[in-house]
């Protein structure tokens, strides 16, 4: 069988291998997944039955792309409230999942070759919705305010590019978080080269220490960000429930793509997390959530701190899931994982290859801190900080 281009391309993404890298004795700072724990099973359980107690005759039925009104206004008030927007139930769409949203904005916009700037390194599941579209990448590095905007104006200026894409609050995968200064810049650069903004933010919820930053969508002054929001991370990733907002000419647009792609997402789940919502006090979900995210992040900078050889640095993100550590110069993570670091010691991690869409930078790798007991990070990052001494530090075997 002959498949599409786009097929052989999107599943080069790598996304298989991270999954590979974990296993029933591995100690995995592999995947992005939530603490399990954390889920609001009975509550949840509770929500779906209300549902079809107050929804008889029409949980199950049809509903709009656009859907679930109360839940979209919902979502409205909160962004409101929470981000300073002035966001109608109209401005949005709900998805399945981010996920979802960034395969529309693609959709939307890329034909094969198009330009798309994304930050190296992003999230490797962007990078794979996007090699769908056969886009030409342009890659502009993160530094520790976010992306490097003298990079991205030289990109600009450069190339032909229809789309931006950014994960400005707590990066997927190096925890960063996008100085105000360049979210207002980036605004301005893309009105000035006319491309579109995609400002990708399910982390966004979940900061540990200080105060959030105004969102990219709140800088736009002509309409050309599109902003995603999830579940995923902040009530759970099974319901694979998300949102979107766009200004009307894009929603519209993205709507009629969504129409075409999966007809609505499931009804069912979305008058379940609005109930949810009706019953319980999700932000004070969220803070219990943050809580226990801040207890792991600490005791994973701790150990970090105590294991890690002098020439390995790691940052220290305010909230998300990820922290990022980098290795000396030519240093290649990817070889040292699948030869030493799993084989040998059973602990995983995500090299920094595939996380480049360039697939250029070998020495860097992202940590995960959520989906790991205290315990485990403290055992795991021993035997990462041993492996890593190891292999850079090679004991001196003198001959007689
Ligand atoms: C930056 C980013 N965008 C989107 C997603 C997809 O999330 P969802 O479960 O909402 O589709 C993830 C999941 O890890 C992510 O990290």
């Amino acid at each position: 069988m002959k498949f599409a281009q786009r097929t052989v391309k999107t599943s080069s993404a790598g996304l298989d291998a991270i999954f590979a890298a974990s296993g029933p004795n591995v100690i995995s700072f592999a995947g992005g997944y939530p603490d399990a724990t954390l889920f609001p099973e009975h509550a949840m359980q509770a929500a779906f039955s209300e549902s079809f107690a107050q929804h008889s005759g029409s949980l199950l039925q049809y509903s709009t792309t656009a859907g679930y009104l109360p839940l979209r206004e919902k979502l409205a008030d909160r962004m409101n409230r929470r981000d300073h927007l002035n966001l109608k139930a109209d401005d949005i769409l709900l998805t399945q999942g981010a996920q979802q949203g960034i395969d529309l904005t693609a959709r939307l916009l890329l034909d094969k070759g198009d330009g798309v700037i994304v930050e190296g390194p992003t999230y490797i599941g962007g990078l794979a919705a996007f090699d769908a579209y056969e886009p030409t990448y342009y890659e502009v590095p993160i530094e520790e305010d976010g992306m490097d905007i003298t990079k991205l104006q030289k990109a600009l200026m450069q190339h032909q590019v229809k789309l931006i894409y950014t994960i400005p609050d707590f990066q997927n995968p190096t925890g960063t978080v996008m100085s105000v200064e360049k979210r207002q810049a980036m605004v301005q650069l893309a009105n000035q080269y006319d491309v579109v903004i995609l400002e990708d933010s399910p982390y966004r919820d979940l900061r540990y220490t200080g105060e959030n930053l105004p969102t990219i969508k709140s800088f736009d002054t002509e309409g050309r960000v599109i902003s995603l929001g999830s579940f995923s991370k902040i009530l759970a990733p099974s319901l694979r429930l998300g949102w979107l907002t766009a200004a009307p000419e894009l929603l519209a647009a993205l709507t009629a793509l969504k129409a075409a792609a999966d007809v609505e997402s499931s009804h069912l789940v979305a008058v379940a997390v609005d109930t949810f919502m009706n019953d319980n006090d999700l932000d004070a979900h969220i803070d219990a959530m943050k809580q226990v995210y801040q207890t792991k992040r600490d005791a994973m900078l701790n150990a970090l701190e105590r294991y890690m050889p002098k020439d390995v640095h790691f940052n220290h993100p305010d909230g998300g899931f990820f922290l990022w550590l980098t290795l000396p110069e030519g240093f290649d993570m990817q070889h040292f994982m699948t030869a030493e670091l799993l084989p040998e010691y059973n602990v995983s991690l995500v090299p920094s290859h595939h996380l480049y869409a360039s697939k250029s930078i070998e020495n860097g790798a992202r940590l995960n801190f959520t989906n790991v007991s205290e315990a485990t990070i403290e055992s795991g990052i021993k035997m990462l900080g041993q492996a890593l001494n190891d292999a850079l530090h090679p004991a001196q075997v003198n001959q007689i």
